[in-house]
């Protein structure tokens, strides 16, 4: 299904693009164009990130680690 109507990108290319890295609606921007338009996809492009960042496993060598 198409998410962002103004550059034509789907649920799917967005989920692959936060499975490659993409942590941010920044990063969607930059890598897809999502809400780089009209901004009507932002809602919806944002609700697939969060839904798919919390399913990620979370590595713990990227956590911070208190100062010394
Ligand atoms: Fe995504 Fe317009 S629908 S910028």
């Amino acid at each position: 299904m198409y998410i962002c109507l103004c550059k034509a990108v789907s649920d799917k290319a967005i989920k692959q693009s936060i499975a490659d890295g993409a942590c941010s609606m920044r990063d969607l921007k930059a890598r897809l164009g999502v809400g780089s338009q009209c901004g009507k996809c932002v809602c919806q492009a944002s609700a697939i990130l969060h839904n798919e960042l919390v399913k990620q496993p979370r590595d713990a060598n990227n956590l911070a680690k208190p100062a010394a």
